[in-house]
């Protein structure tokens, strides 16, 4: 599949330029395995690379590409027009988000933070296999491949960290959407065959083997598109940092659930269950981090369903198609090789993951393509993936 994408990139690159690219990079999307909306409350995650990238192959520009000077060419073979990106001076976002302020963020973040890197004109091809607005973080992959195409043409030695801090203030300023941490660090760090325990209060990172071929992650697309940048995503992210000040700590990683219990009555309903779900989802990824090492797939799989249910009753970011097509899997069970089961990302829409026996895989899909299709009419997007290596020049 890899294969194909570069050969597609290839010859696209080829048509659009007539000639081969200089240099060639790619950068994955994730799946979250379990801890989510707890990267900014300084908690825990643990996603992993998914076997789906996006690449992006350059070249020097030449006359007759006619890129005005100190500016880049970049065309996106999922959208119609080329968009020119600027490589120097005072660069600010857009009024509008449109696709290609991601690429333009984070150069404009490369360009204040190593006031040294000063890139030559270049011409580009954008070539992805990630969905678009599937909570498979298609945008972090964009902004870590463009950060991995500037370090490779300007030789920037730029450490991991600083790497995704600088993808991650590109997506807070010019795509307006004011995320975690977590998808620009494991698409910029992940490792094939390992899951990645993240602490994002300090960064410090675990790497978890997940090797047995016994067992597979399937990933479902419900195909109801998220749209992140609304008000629900700041919304949560607001009511969790108000909660945080009204009981006196830093971040909800602080407390713990009898004090969150204690402190009800300083806060609305809504607060609290917000504060409840964090709390227990922190939680939750510590004890699956246990559970995957210990080979303890049946815990691990129960810890995925309470995490929907959290999320669902609680958080209140999931949303029909996501709650059927949980109990589509909880349905098939741990006889039909089902282990867990949640939704994966965001939420509002997107995709669910799933852990399952990769020798019941062609009966899991079949099955849960089926429900889904008689409950909601529509056609599910199903697919299994090994954890992938994170971002890389090719
Ligand atoms: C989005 C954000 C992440 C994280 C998840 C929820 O993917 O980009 O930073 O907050 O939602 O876990």
């Amino acid at each position: 599949m890899f294969e194909k994408l570069l050969h597609d990139a290839g010859s696209a690159f080829q048509k659009y330029f007539g000639r081969e690219p200089k240099w060639t990079v790619t950068a994955p999307g994730r799946v979250n395995i379990i801890g989510e909306h707890t990267d900014y409350n300084d908690g825990f995650v643990f996603p992993m690379a998914i076997e789906r990238n996006v690449v992006i192959l350059a070249a020097p520009a030449l006359p007759e590409d006619k890129v005005p000077a100190g500016c880049a060419k970049i065309i996106s073979t999922a959208k119609r027009n080329p968009a020119i990106v600027k490589l120097s001076g005072n660069i600010k976002p857009g009024p509008r988000v449109d696709w290609f302020e991601y690429v333009q963020g984070v150069i404009a973040g490369y360009l204040a933070e190593t006031p040294s890197v000063q890139a030559e004109s270049f011409v580009a091809v954008i070539h992805a296999n990630v969905p678009l607005g599937a909570a498979l973080s298609s945008s972090a992959a964009l902004e870590v491949a463009v950060a991995t195409l500037i370090e490779t043409i300007t030789g920037a030695d730029v450490d991991p960290v600083r790497k995704a801090l600088i993808c991650q203030k590109a997506e807070h300023e010019f795509a307006k959407m004011p995320c975690g941490i977590m998808d620009q660090f494991i698409s910029a760090m992940g490792a094939k065959d390992h899951i990645m325990l993240l602490d994002c209060r300090d960064y410090s990172t675990k790497l978890v083997p997940f090797t047995t071929p016994d067992l597979s992650i399937l990933i479902i697309n419900s195909r109801v598109k998220h749209q992140l940048s609304g008000s629900e995503y700041p919304e949560r992210r607001a009511a969790c940092h108000d909660s945080a000040k009204i009981l006196g700590v830093a971040s909800l990683r602080d407390l713990s659930m009898d004090q969150l219990v204690a402190g009800k009555d300083q806060l609305t309903d809504v607060q609290f269950r917000r504060c409840r779900h964090v709390v227990g989802e922190i939680q939750r990824t510590t004890d699956a981090v246990k559970a995957i090492e210990a080979g303890d797939y049946e815990l691990m799989g129960r810890l995925m369903y309470e995490s929907h249910e959290s999320l669902r009753d609680d958080f209140e970011v999931s949303c029909r198609e996501l709650d059927i097509l949980v109990e589509a899997a909880r349905k098939v069970g741990i006889e039909g090789g089902v282990y867990g089961s949640r939704m994966t990302g965001g939420g509002f829409g997107g995709c669910t993951v799933s852990l399952i026996q990769t020798a019941k895989t062609d009966s899991i899909i079949e099955t849960i393509r089926a429900d889904y299709k008689a409950a909601t009419g529509i056609d599910a997007d199903l697919f299994v993936t090994r954890p992938a290596a994170g971002a890389r020049q090719l």
